[in-house]
Protein backbone atom coordinates (compact mmCIF):
# COMPACT_ATOMS: atom_id res chain seq x y z
CA UNK A 1 0.00 0.00 0.00
CA UNK A 2 1.24 3.59 -1.09
CA UNK A 3 0.07 6.11 0.85
CA UNK A 4 2.84 8.87 -0.36
CA UNK A 5 4.21 10.12 -3.07
CA UNK A 6 6.73 8.31 -5.19
CA UNK A 7 7.57 8.29 -8.80
CA UNK A 8 6.13 5.11 -10.09
CA UNK A 9 7.79 2.90 -13.30
CA UNK A 10 7.38 5.72 -15.88
CA UNK A 11 8.30 8.07 -13.00
CA UNK A 12 4.88 9.81 -12.86
CA UNK A 13 4.08 11.20 -9.14
CA UNK A 14 0.95 10.03 -7.58
CA UNK A 15 -0.93 10.12 -4.54
CA UNK A 16 -4.76 9.81 -3.65
CA UNK A 17 -7.16 10.95 -1.21
CA UNK A 18 -10.51 11.12 0.10
CA UNK A 19 -12.30 13.68 1.09
CA UNK A 20 -16.74 14.07 2.43
CA UNK A 21 -18.90 17.34 1.73
CA UNK A 22 -20.06 19.29 4.08
CA UNK A 23 -23.49 20.86 4.92
CA UNK A 24 -23.63 24.70 5.86
CA UNK A 25 -25.37 25.58 9.03
CA UNK A 26 -24.92 28.98 8.99
CA UNK A 27 -24.80 29.54 5.29
CA UNK A 28 -22.19 31.04 3.05
CA UNK A 29 -23.64 33.34 -0.31
CA UNK A 30 -21.90 36.00 -1.73
CA UNK A 31 -18.65 36.44 -2.85
CA UNK A 32 -16.34 39.64 -1.37
CA UNK A 33 -13.35 38.78 -4.01
CA UNK A 34 -14.19 36.57 -7.52
CA UNK A 35 -11.15 36.13 -8.72
CA UNK A 36 -9.58 34.86 -5.47
CA UNK A 37 -13.00 33.39 -4.11
CA UNK A 38 -12.81 35.03 -1.05
CA UNK A 39 -16.37 35.04 1.06
CA UNK A 40 -18.79 37.74 1.79
CA UNK A 41 -19.61 36.20 5.16
CA UNK A 42 -18.10 33.61 7.38
CA UNK A 43 -19.79 29.98 7.68
CA UNK A 44 -20.36 27.45 9.94
CA UNK A 45 -20.81 23.45 8.36
CA UNK A 46 -21.00 19.76 9.19
CA UNK A 47 -18.46 17.39 7.43
CA UNK A 48 -20.41 14.19 6.83
CA UNK A 49 -18.78 10.65 6.29
CA UNK A 50 -20.62 7.80 4.59
CA UNK A 51 -20.54 10.18 1.32
CA UNK A 52 -17.24 10.65 -0.14
CA UNK A 53 -15.58 11.87 -3.09
CA UNK A 54 -12.17 9.40 -3.96
CA UNK A 55 -9.38 11.02 -6.18
CA UNK A 56 -6.18 10.03 -7.65
CA UNK A 57 -3.59 12.37 -8.77
CA UNK A 58 -0.51 11.34 -11.12
CA UNK A 59 1.91 13.98 -12.43
CA UNK A 60 3.60 12.72 -15.62
CA UNK A 61 6.57 14.72 -16.23
CA UNK A 62 6.56 16.01 -20.14
CA UNK A 63 3.40 15.62 -20.47
CA UNK A 64 1.30 18.92 -21.72
CA UNK A 65 -2.19 18.60 -20.83
CA UNK A 66 -4.37 17.47 -17.68
CA UNK A 67 -6.30 14.18 -18.10
CA UNK A 68 -9.64 14.09 -16.30
CA UNK A 69 -12.12 11.25 -15.62
CA UNK A 70 -14.98 11.94 -12.96
CA UNK A 71 -16.73 8.65 -12.48
CA UNK A 72 -15.22 7.22 -15.67
CA UNK A 73 -16.23 9.83 -17.59
CA UNK A 74 -14.88 13.19 -19.15
CA UNK A 75 -16.35 16.59 -18.13
CA UNK A 76 -15.46 19.61 -20.07
CA UNK A 77 -16.72 22.26 -17.78
CA UNK A 78 -14.97 20.16 -14.48
CA UNK A 79 -11.89 19.50 -16.47
CA UNK A 80 -11.00 23.75 -16.99
CA UNK A 81 -11.90 24.00 -12.81
CA UNK A 82 -9.50 21.04 -12.33
CA UNK A 83 -6.43 22.29 -14.04
CA UNK A 84 -6.78 25.82 -12.65
CA UNK A 85 -6.91 24.26 -9.28
CA UNK A 86 -3.82 21.78 -10.33
CA UNK A 87 -2.48 25.32 -11.75
CA UNK A 88 -2.24 26.52 -7.70
CA UNK A 89 -0.38 23.48 -7.02
CA UNK A 90 1.98 23.72 -9.75
CA UNK A 91 3.20 27.28 -9.18
CA UNK A 92 4.02 26.42 -5.94
CA UNK A 93 5.92 23.14 -6.48
CA UNK A 94 7.70 25.08 -9.44
CA UNK A 95 6.84 22.78 -11.60
CA UNK A 96 5.02 22.23 -15.06
CA UNK A 97 4.05 18.53 -15.22
CA UNK A 98 0.48 17.41 -16.61
CA UNK A 99 -1.90 15.46 -14.71
CA UNK A 100 -4.03 12.72 -15.09
CA UNK A 101 -6.71 13.02 -12.68
CA UNK A 102 -9.40 10.24 -11.23
CA UNK A 103 -12.21 10.87 -9.17
CA UNK A 104 -14.99 9.30 -7.84
CA UNK A 105 -18.39 10.33 -6.01
CA UNK A 106 -20.29 7.74 -4.01
CA UNK A 107 -23.53 9.86 -4.43
CA UNK A 108 -25.23 11.77 -6.97
CA UNK A 109 -23.06 15.25 -8.31
CA UNK A 110 -24.44 19.01 -8.99
CA UNK A 111 -28.03 18.20 -7.01
CA UNK A 112 -27.07 20.50 -4.10
CA UNK A 113 -24.88 17.74 -2.58
CA UNK A 114 -21.42 19.82 -2.27
CA UNK A 115 -20.22 17.35 -4.58
CA UNK A 116 -17.70 20.26 -5.35
CA UNK A 117 -16.66 20.56 -1.78
CA UNK A 118 -15.58 16.98 -1.14
CA UNK A 119 -14.22 16.93 -4.78
CA UNK A 120 -12.12 20.07 -4.42
CA UNK A 121 -10.50 19.10 -1.41
CA UNK A 122 -9.49 15.42 -2.06
CA UNK A 123 -7.86 16.80 -4.77
CA UNK A 124 -5.61 19.67 -3.33
CA UNK A 125 -4.84 17.15 -1.23
CA UNK A 126 -3.72 14.39 -2.86
CA UNK A 127 -2.43 16.81 -5.56
CA UNK A 128 0.04 18.56 -2.81
CA UNK A 129 1.32 15.18 -1.70
CA UNK A 130 1.67 13.92 -5.28
CA UNK A 131 4.24 16.36 -5.32
CA UNK A 132 5.66 16.62 -2.81
CA UNK A 133 4.36 19.63 -0.96
CA UNK A 134 4.70 19.71 2.88
CA UNK A 135 1.01 21.74 3.07
CA UNK A 136 -0.13 22.55 6.38
CA UNK A 137 -4.16 21.77 6.55
CA UNK A 138 -4.73 25.13 6.78
CA UNK A 139 -2.59 25.87 3.72
CA UNK A 140 -4.74 23.42 2.17
CA UNK A 141 -7.80 25.07 2.86
CA UNK A 142 -7.09 28.13 1.65
CA UNK A 143 -5.66 26.38 -1.53
CA UNK A 144 -9.00 24.40 -1.62
CA UNK A 145 -11.55 27.73 -1.33
CA UNK A 146 -9.40 29.21 -4.43
CA UNK A 147 -11.01 26.16 -6.29
CA UNK A 148 -14.15 26.02 -4.31
CA UNK A 149 -15.26 28.02 -1.87
CA UNK A 150 -17.06 25.47 0.43
CA UNK A 151 -14.10 23.17 -0.26
CA UNK A 152 -12.39 25.09 2.10
CA UNK A 153 -14.15 23.59 4.90
CA UNK A 154 -14.09 19.75 3.96
CA UNK A 155 -10.24 19.33 4.76
CA UNK A 156 -11.49 19.19 8.42
CA UNK A 157 -13.92 16.86 9.94
CA UNK A 158 -16.36 17.47 12.26
CA UNK A 159 -17.55 21.23 12.98
CA UNK A 160 -15.83 23.54 10.94
CA UNK A 161 -15.65 27.29 10.58
CA UNK A 162 -14.55 29.03 7.65
CA UNK A 163 -13.63 32.62 8.48
CA UNK A 164 -14.14 35.37 5.98
CA UNK A 165 -10.94 37.01 6.82
CA UNK A 166 -9.92 40.48 6.29
CA UNK A 167 -6.73 40.50 4.25
CA UNK A 168 -7.20 41.13 0.45
CA UNK A 169 -4.61 38.20 -0.33
CA UNK A 170 -7.02 36.28 1.45
CA UNK A 171 -4.53 33.99 3.03
CA UNK A 172 -6.26 34.52 6.55
CA UNK A 173 -10.06 32.75 4.64
CA UNK A 174 -9.22 29.71 6.17
CA UNK A 175 -11.50 26.92 7.60
CA UNK A 176 -10.57 25.16 11.00
CA UNK A 177 -12.19 22.81 13.49
CA UNK A 178 -14.37 23.68 15.96
CA UNK A 179 -15.58 20.47 17.56
CA UNK A 180 -14.54 16.66 16.52
CA UNK A 181 -17.29 14.48 15.12
CA UNK A 182 -17.17 12.22 18.06
CA UNK A 183 -17.59 14.78 20.46
CA UNK A 184 -21.39 15.89 19.72
CA UNK A 185 -21.99 12.61 16.65
CA UNK A 186 -25.43 14.01 15.39
CA UNK A 187 -26.70 12.28 12.05
CA UNK A 188 -28.09 13.70 8.85
CA UNK A 189 -30.72 12.25 6.77
CA UNK A 190 -30.80 13.44 3.37
CA UNK A 191 -34.19 13.43 1.07
CA UNK A 192 -33.39 13.28 -2.36
CA UNK A 193 -36.17 15.50 -4.17
CA UNK A 194 -34.68 15.40 -8.27
CA UNK A 195 -31.35 13.85 -9.60
CA UNK A 196 -31.46 16.93 -12.25
CA UNK A 197 -28.62 19.16 -12.30
CA UNK A 198 -29.66 22.73 -11.11
CA UNK A 199 -29.93 25.94 -13.32
CA UNK A 200 -28.42 28.31 -11.88
CA UNK A 201 -25.02 27.04 -10.48
CA UNK A 202 -23.99 28.97 -7.05
CA UNK A 203 -21.48 31.07 -8.67
CA UNK A 204 -23.66 32.55 -10.31
CA UNK A 205 -26.34 32.73 -8.27
CA UNK A 206 -24.34 34.76 -5.71
CA UNK A 207 -22.92 37.04 -8.55
CA UNK A 208 -26.85 37.53 -9.11
CA UNK A 209 -27.94 38.14 -5.61
CA UNK A 210 -24.83 40.58 -4.78
CA UNK A 211 -25.92 42.75 -7.66
CA UNK A 212 -29.70 42.65 -7.51
CA UNK A 213 -30.88 41.60 -4.11
CA UNK A 214 -31.98 44.65 -1.66
CA UNK A 215 -31.65 42.29 1.43
CA UNK A 216 -27.64 41.77 0.08
CA UNK A 217 -26.48 44.30 2.96
CA UNK A 218 -28.79 43.30 5.79
CA UNK A 219 -27.32 39.36 5.14
CA UNK A 220 -23.52 40.57 5.55
CA UNK A 221 -24.77 42.67 7.95
CA UNK A 222 -26.28 40.19 10.06
CA UNK A 223 -23.96 37.03 9.60
CA UNK A 224 -21.52 37.65 12.72
CA UNK A 225 -24.17 37.27 15.13
CA UNK A 226 -25.59 34.17 13.41
CA UNK A 227 -22.03 32.57 13.50
CA UNK A 228 -21.39 33.41 17.61
CA UNK A 229 -24.61 31.74 18.43
CA UNK A 230 -23.76 28.84 15.98
CA UNK A 231 -20.76 28.69 17.47
CA UNK A 232 -21.77 29.14 21.29
CA UNK A 233 -24.32 26.43 20.29
CA UNK A 234 -22.23 23.68 19.32
CA UNK A 235 -19.48 23.75 22.06
CA UNK A 236 -22.54 23.44 24.54
CA UNK A 237 -23.59 20.87 22.60
CA UNK A 238 -27.24 22.60 22.88
CA UNK A 239 -29.25 21.22 20.22
CA UNK A 240 -32.69 23.57 20.18
CA UNK A 241 -30.34 26.48 20.16
CA UNK A 242 -28.60 25.17 16.93
CA UNK A 243 -31.51 24.23 15.38
CA UNK A 244 -33.01 27.69 15.50
CA UNK A 245 -30.40 29.08 14.35
CA UNK A 246 -29.70 26.84 11.06
CA UNK A 247 -33.06 27.03 9.95
CA UNK A 248 -32.96 31.04 10.19
CA UNK A 249 -29.57 30.94 8.78
CA UNK A 250 -31.04 28.65 5.99
CA UNK A 251 -34.19 30.42 5.61
CA UNK A 252 -32.61 33.93 5.66
CA UNK A 253 -29.58 32.73 2.82
CA UNK A 254 -33.05 31.29 0.17
CA UNK A 255 -35.02 34.68 1.13
CA UNK A 256 -32.11 36.82 0.31
CA UNK A 257 -31.78 34.59 -2.83
CA UNK A 258 -35.29 34.37 -4.32
CA UNK A 259 -35.32 38.77 -3.60
CA UNK A 260 -32.70 38.50 -6.60
CA UNK A 261 -33.46 39.46 -10.25
CA UNK A 262 -34.62 37.16 -11.65
CA UNK A 263 -35.40 35.57 -8.37
CA UNK A 264 -33.41 32.27 -7.23
CA UNK A 265 -35.72 29.42 -6.58
CA UNK A 266 -33.43 26.23 -5.66
CA UNK A 267 -36.73 24.33 -4.02
CA UNK A 268 -39.39 22.42 -5.17
CA UNK A 269 -42.60 21.07 -3.79
CA UNK A 270 -41.06 17.88 -2.08
CA UNK A 271 -38.55 20.18 -0.26
CA UNK A 272 -40.62 22.50 1.29
CA UNK A 273 -43.08 19.49 2.13
CA UNK A 274 -40.27 18.29 4.05
CA UNK A 275 -39.63 21.08 6.27
CA UNK A 276 -43.03 21.17 7.13
CA UNK A 277 -42.65 17.61 7.88
CA UNK A 278 -39.00 18.25 9.79
CA UNK A 279 -40.87 21.14 11.58
CA UNK A 280 -44.08 18.87 12.83
CA UNK A 281 -41.51 16.22 13.88
CA UNK A 282 -39.71 18.36 15.95
CA UNK A 283 -43.23 20.37 17.35
CA UNK A 284 -43.53 16.60 18.38
CA UNK A 285 -40.18 16.29 20.44
CA UNK A 286 -38.05 14.79 17.89
CA UNK A 287 -34.57 16.56 18.03
CA UNK A 288 -34.15 16.99 14.06
CA UNK A 289 -34.21 20.62 12.38
CA UNK A 290 -33.49 21.04 8.35
CA UNK A 291 -31.45 23.04 6.01
CA UNK A 292 -30.90 22.77 1.89
CA UNK A 293 -28.50 24.87 -0.40
CA UNK A 294 -28.54 26.08 -3.46
CA UNK A 295 -30.35 23.02 -5.18
CA UNK A 296 -33.96 20.63 -3.73
CA UNK A 297 -32.21 18.53 -1.51
CA UNK A 298 -33.21 18.33 2.09
CA UNK A 299 -30.69 17.98 4.94
CA UNK A 300 -32.09 16.70 8.02
CA UNK A 301 -29.91 16.89 10.98
CA UNK A 302 -31.33 15.08 13.95
CA UNK A 303 -29.72 13.41 17.03
CA UNK A 304 -28.93 9.74 16.87
CA UNK A 305 -32.07 8.17 18.49
CA UNK A 306 -34.02 9.80 16.00
CA UNK A 307 -32.60 8.85 12.89
CA UNK A 308 -34.86 5.86 11.69
CA UNK A 309 -38.29 7.84 12.36
CA UNK A 310 -36.73 10.98 10.73
CA UNK A 311 -36.04 8.77 7.70
CA UNK A 312 -39.58 7.02 7.81
CA UNK A 313 -41.23 10.56 7.60
CA UNK A 314 -39.41 11.68 4.86
CA UNK A 315 -39.86 9.06 2.79
CA UNK A 316 -43.33 9.34 3.18
CA UNK A 317 -43.32 12.78 1.95
CA UNK A 318 -44.74 12.60 -1.85
CA UNK A 319 -41.88 13.52 -4.05
CA UNK A 320 -39.11 11.93 -2.27
CA UNK A 321 -37.20 9.60 -4.32
CA UNK A 322 -34.60 8.44 -1.70
CA UNK A 323 -33.38 9.32 1.57
CA UNK A 324 -29.42 8.89 2.46
CA UNK A 325 -28.34 9.33 5.88
CA UNK A 326 -25.08 9.59 6.90
CA UNK A 327 -23.32 10.57 10.11
CA UNK A 328 -20.07 13.31 10.64
CA UNK A 329 -17.10 12.22 9.72
CA UNK A 330 -13.26 13.44 9.33
CA UNK A 331 -11.43 15.40 7.29
CA UNK A 332 -9.45 15.10 3.90
CA UNK A 333 -6.89 12.17 4.34
CA UNK A 334 -4.68 9.82 2.26
CA UNK A 335 -5.67 6.50 0.61
CA UNK A 336 -3.82 3.98 -1.09
CA UNK A 337 -3.19 4.47 -4.34
CA UNK A 338 -5.39 2.26 -6.97
CA UNK A 339 -8.07 1.41 -4.60
CA UNK A 340 -10.25 4.36 -5.55
CA UNK A 341 -13.88 3.21 -6.04
CA UNK A 342 -14.02 0.48 -3.87
O1 LIG B 1 -18.84 26.47 -2.46
P1 LIG B 1 -19.92 26.76 -3.40
O2 LIG B 1 -19.54 27.78 -4.40
O3 LIG B 1 -20.52 25.54 -4.01
O4 LIG B 1 -21.16 27.46 -2.58
C1 LIG B 1 -21.83 26.82 -1.55
C2 LIG B 1 -23.06 27.57 -1.20
C3 LIG B 1 -24.02 26.87 -0.24
O5 LIG B 1 -23.88 25.48 -0.31
C4 LIG B 1 -25.45 27.22 -0.64
C5 LIG B 1 -23.84 27.34 1.20
C6 LIG B 1 -22.62 26.80 1.91
O6 LIG B 1 -22.16 27.50 2.81
O7 LIG B 1 -22.17 25.69 1.60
Amino acid sequence: MNFESRADASGAFHAASQAQPNIALVKYWGKRDTALNLPAVGSISITLDSLWTRTEVRFVPGQKQDVVSLNGRSDEAEAKRISACMNLLRQRAGVDYGAEVASHNNFPTAAGLASSASGFAALVHAGARALGLDLSLAEQSVLARRCSGSAARSIFGGYVEWTHGQLADGTDSVASPLLDAEAWPLRVAVAITSKAAKQVGSTEGMRRTADTSPYQSAWVDTQETDLSVARNAIHARDFDALAQISEYSCLKMHALAMAAQPGLLYWNGATVECMHRVRALRQQGVPVFFTVDAGPQLKAVCAPSAIEQVKDALRDVPGVLDVLDTGLGAGARAIPVGELAR
